[in-house]
């Protein structure tokens, strides 16, 4: 079985075809990183335009680099949500037509169910239940996956996503957006984050708190106040490298410790594996961190290689094998959804 995905939920256009034996028949990607660039963040309508000026090529080229034809596709899944509704538009009603005009299934993907299951596609050992960690520009989540579209959140944060408070700590330094890339090549100057962290006075983030959400606006301010109270208008490296190691050390620190505490859920003793997703899992220093917990915990960490922890169109169509295999289609009238929970899921078993 044969899946197109198509992903345009946020600023990366991603078309991908994936089959039920694991394999990616073949991928594209355009991060629209200049079209951006110069506000710092990303503008809806720019990427909206963005998606429907790239899609078509995208499409062209994964059919050729597998040797396929549209008819040779078994189904088509397109990201229905949640993300920016005008770029979730164009690539859902472009996976819609690709089934209209074939005659095969078409499948609306929830992009954050599409970063959970991804680990089951490169790691066909990966069993229910795991717990998630999603750590990406916009989310910042702890889920309990229990059975296929049977999630549970456990926490979430309370402001910034881990992505964020990168991306606007890097504004604030001047390295351009997305900043976590850039922060991470930076600390490496400065090996030791701990001692960064404590030398700069910095939080880690809710720790030892007995729930499992994140916050990290208060971090983000304090890395504010130190580049404030340093007073140049432009950091000496040095000491943008110490603020990126301490930042980093404390992201990382936070993360680590609310999936310690994730860990004492009841329904999470018997747990097949932890499992991080997300822009930001591609972070090496946060992968060890987590590595450290799930050790302790007597299971395994399970991360995606780095190129499907950021948006793709190979997760979409994955996700589309797995809903493929519980015979979950859906109709050509299915809406884009800006906010769609993966605990709603569950209703549509
Ligand atoms: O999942 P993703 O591609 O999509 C969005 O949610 O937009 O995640 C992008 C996020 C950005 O905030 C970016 O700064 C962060 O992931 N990121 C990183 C690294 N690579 C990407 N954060 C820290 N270290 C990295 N190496
Ligand atoms: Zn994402």
């Amino acid at each position: 079985m044969k899946v197109f995905g198509i992903e345009t939920s946020c600023d990366d256009t991603g078309v991908a075809i994936v089959n039920d034996q694991h394999t990616i028949l073949s991928q594209a990607l355009y991060t629209q990183r200049e079209e951006h660039a110069q506000f710092q963040g990303v503008v809806p309508e720019i990427a909206a335009r963005a998606h429907l000026n790239r899609l078509p090529d995208l499409c062209d080229k994964v059919l050729a680099d597998a040797g396929l034809t549209l008819n040779d596709i078994d189904a088509f899944a397109a990201t229905a949500g949640p993300g920016l509704i005008g770029g979730v538009m164009v690539g859902l009603v472009t996976g819609k037509t690709f089934a209209a005009m074939t005659g095969k299934p078409f499948i609306g993907i929830n992009h954050l169910e599409a970063h959970i299951l991804t680990p089951r596609l490169t790691f066909p050992e990966l069993t229910f239940p795991f717990l998630v960690l999603l750590v990406s520009g916009g989310h910042t989540q702890i889920i309990l996956a229990k059975a296929y579209r049977d999630y549970t959140l456990l926490g979430a944060t309370r402001d910034d996503a881990a992505g964020e408070a990168f991306d606007k700590t890097a504004k604030l330094m001047g390295l351009g957006y997305p900043g976590g890339p850039a922060l991470e090549v930076l600390a490496r100057d400065v090996p030791d984050g701990a001692k960064a962290a404590a030398d700069l006075g910095l939080p880690i983030p809710m720790l030892n708190a007995p729930h499992c959400d994140f916050s990290f606006s208060g971090l983000k301010t304090a890395m504010r106040n130190r580049m404030v109270k340093h007073g140049a208008a432009t950091l000496p490296p040095a000491f943008a490298a110490q603020l990126a190691s301490g930042l980093q050390y404390c992201i990382a620190q936070s993360l680590a410790d609310r999936v310690r505490v994730a860990l004492q859920h009841p329904e999470c003793r018997k747990l097949n594996g932890i499992v991080v997703v997300g822009g930001v899992a591609a972070n090496q220093t946060i992968r060890s961190a987590l590595e450290d917990v799930a050790t302790a915990h007597g299971t395994q960490l399970y991360a995606p290689p780095m190129s499907l922890c950021t948006d793709n169109g190979v997760m979409i169509a994955w996700a589309g094998v797995e809903a493929m295999r519980h015979g979950l289609i859906d109709t050509l009238d299915l809406a884009a959804r800006p906010r769609w929970p993966v605990s709603e899921l569950r209703r549509a078993v």
